[in-house]
């Protein structure tokens, strides 16, 4: 995000359309990862669907929804009867989403390619919101929040999952602090709009969700442990996922991007254990609720 430091406006727009890029690029890794990620994310995307009263017979708005690992959970809770919008920026990664609904059998189920920030929902026309891991990305948080909040009918819920801060998720510091080391760049202020760790600073996620006009608002800590066999399935799955590590990598040649990849390899070790390989991670769970109308 910093190029949008001297033009906002034309920032925000190559942010996105990078951002764009890049998971057009990873969709199918990360639709690979399919089982990993559930494995890791499964408790917390259910702790996320019951934090915004996602119940039978719902209309639930997915925002940021990948290839739809919690939006098939989110069908699944919403039945027959309910109805889910998985909405990407990303029409490579919102066309996986739709593939694996219609394969999973969840008719219930339709797929839109749009920006958080600009989400073209009618007002009012949803019970519930999710976001798994996506906000972090929004170059405005607040903007796709007020999104949300409009999509919302009143006394309608949401809830978000983001990564905690730096050193509750210890890889991921790795991951970017050896990359801009060996790209020669300096330490980047975790907290910079649009970064993986950028809603992470206490307190900040509770603030933006009040000012997008959201009642109730409460997060949850919650640990979640990514456990692999090896630090090379974690490697694997960064690799073929559209972390930003990729892009200060790519400024390099080959064997300066393998010299860090090495570097990386080597203090992620720390977390090899007996019983395989465990990254530590701590998620935020944010959930709000659009205040009911007084008449
Ligand atoms: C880490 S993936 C998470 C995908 C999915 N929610 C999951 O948990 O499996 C982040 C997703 O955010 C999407 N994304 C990033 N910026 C976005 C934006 N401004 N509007 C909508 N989606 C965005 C990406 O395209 C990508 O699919």
């Amino acid at each position: 995000m910093n190029s949008s430091i001297d033009d906002p406006i034309n920032g925000t727009r190559a942010f996105k359309a990078s951002m764009r890029a890049q998971w057009d690029i990873a969709a199918s890794g990360w639709n690979a990862s399919t089982t990993d990620i559930r494995a890791w994310l499964h408790k917390p995307t259910d702790a996320m669907c019951r934090m915004a009263g996602v119940t039978n017979g719902s209309r639930v708005l997915d925002v940021a929804a990948g290839s739809g690992d919690q939006t098939l959970a989110v069908a699944q809770a919403v039945g027959a009867q309910g109805y889910v919008l998985a909405t990407d920026l990303s029409p490579a990664i919102a066309a996986l989403a739709r593939d694996n609904a219609a394969r999973a059998g969840f008719a219930q189920v339709e797929t839109r390619v749009a920006d958080g920030e600009d989400l073209g929902v009618p007002v009012a026309s949803f019970d519930a919101a999710v976001c798994r891991l996506g906000l972090m990305f929004f170059p405005d948080p607040l903007q796709g929040l007020r999104e949300i909040h409009r999509a919302l009918r009143p006394g309608g819920g949401v809830c978000t999952m983001v990564f905690s801060r730096p050193e509750k998720n210890p890889c991921l510091t790795i991951l970017m602090s050896t990359a801009l080391k060996h790209a020669g760049l300096p330490a980047r202020d975790p907290f910079l709009p649009g970064g993986l760790l950028s809603l992470g600073r206490p307190g900040h996620i509770d603030t933006l969700f009040r000012s997008a006009g959201f009642h109730d608002v409460a997060t949850t800590a919650l640990d979640a442990v990514f456990r692999l066999p090896t630090v090379d399935h974690y490697l694997a799955f960064v690799r073929s996922s559209a972390s930003p590590i990729l892009q200060i990598l790519g400024q390099l040649d080959a064997a300066a991007a393998e010299a860090a990849w090495r570097e990386m390899r080597e203090r992620l070790m720390a977390f090899t254990t007996r019983d395989g390989w465990q990254g530590p991670n701590e998620l935020l769970l944010t959930a709000g609720r659009r205040a009911r109308e007084t008449t």
